[in-house]
């Protein structure tokens, strides 16, 4: 029975879909078995990301009751598979966000993490991904509105009684001006799962369709992904060797 985990921000563009897509690839690496689902109905993603765009069966049909989910479930080149959605503006009025959570039942059965990519803030279908979620990760950038943000999903969360396991925060610059991630942990009471640093290949990802845990393994973004996912399965003290020449040089 799958264990299934919500990707969520207050903010939007903070990096929740390259979230959800490396922690699910990193994971599918250790063996498991991974469903990522596009629970962002109105702009979604994950398609994009893992070159699966436009689809014949999409998580909408599934929504609408057009089609079952075994159908919409499509196997990425990497082992990883995905749900992916597809706006269409039609549709839009009609799709029934609470259906997700029944979705969610079906797919528990099919693998061993299902990985939810919700839409930002508090809307009705990050409403409807909370819901259908056993535990949520909130991903926010080391700046103050996406950390103020970050707060106000926590506390919804709290409210609604939903286990928050932490927070990833992305985009690390490591310069003066940015948060420290000591003030993001005391700021939003909640454990940092991982501190992932700003990465120059991630557009080069995004152009491959593929996570960058499997286009640039060794680049220290990866490293950090295959470490969150590796305390997702309990091992908090993962740690990867660095060869001589990348100790050297860096990656
Ligand atoms: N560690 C990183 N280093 C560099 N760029 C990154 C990193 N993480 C994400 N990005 C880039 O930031 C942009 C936004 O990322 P992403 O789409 O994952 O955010 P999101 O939170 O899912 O956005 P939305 O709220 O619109 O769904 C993308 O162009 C992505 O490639
Ligand atoms: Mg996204």
């Amino acid at each position: 029975m799958a264990r299934l985990i919500t990707i969520t921000s207050g903010k939007g563009g903070v990096g929740k879909t390259t979230t959800a897509i490396n922690l699910g690839a990193a994971l599918n690496g250790f063996g498991k078995e991974v469903i990522v689902l596009d629970a962002n109905l109105t702009t979604p993603n994950v398609g994009l990301h893992l070159g699966a765009p436009i689809v014949p069966v999409s998580l909408n049909h599934v929504l609408l009751g057009k089609a079952k989910i075994g159908d919409a479930i499509y196997e990425h080149e990497s082992g990883t598979k995905v749900v992916p959605s597809s706006l269409s503006v039609k549709e839009l009025r009609r799709l029934n966000h609470g259906k997700l959570k029944e979705v969610g039942k079906k797919l528990r059965k099919m693998a061993d993490f299902v990985i939810y990519d919700s839409a930002a803030g508090l809307g009705p279908e990050a409403l409807a991904a909370f819901d259908a979620a056993d535990e949520l990760i909130i991903v926010t950038n080391p700046e103050i509105p996406a950390v103020t943000d970050a707060l106000k999903t926590s506390k919804v969360l709290e409210e609604l009684g939903k286990p928050v396991k932490g927070v990833v925060v992305t985009r690390v610059r490591g310069i003066k001006t940015e948060m420290p991630i000591t003030n993001i942990r005391d700021m939003l009471e909640l454990p940092i799962l991982a501190v992932i640093p700003e990465e120059k290949n991630m557009q080069a990802a995004l152009v491959m369709k593929n996570a960058i845990i499997h286009t640039h393994p060794r680049s220290k973004a990866s490293r950090a992904y295959r470490k969150l996912a590796a305390k997702i399965l309990g091992n908090n003290e993962y740690k990867e060797k660095y060869t001589f020449v990348e100790k050297i040089f860096g990656v």
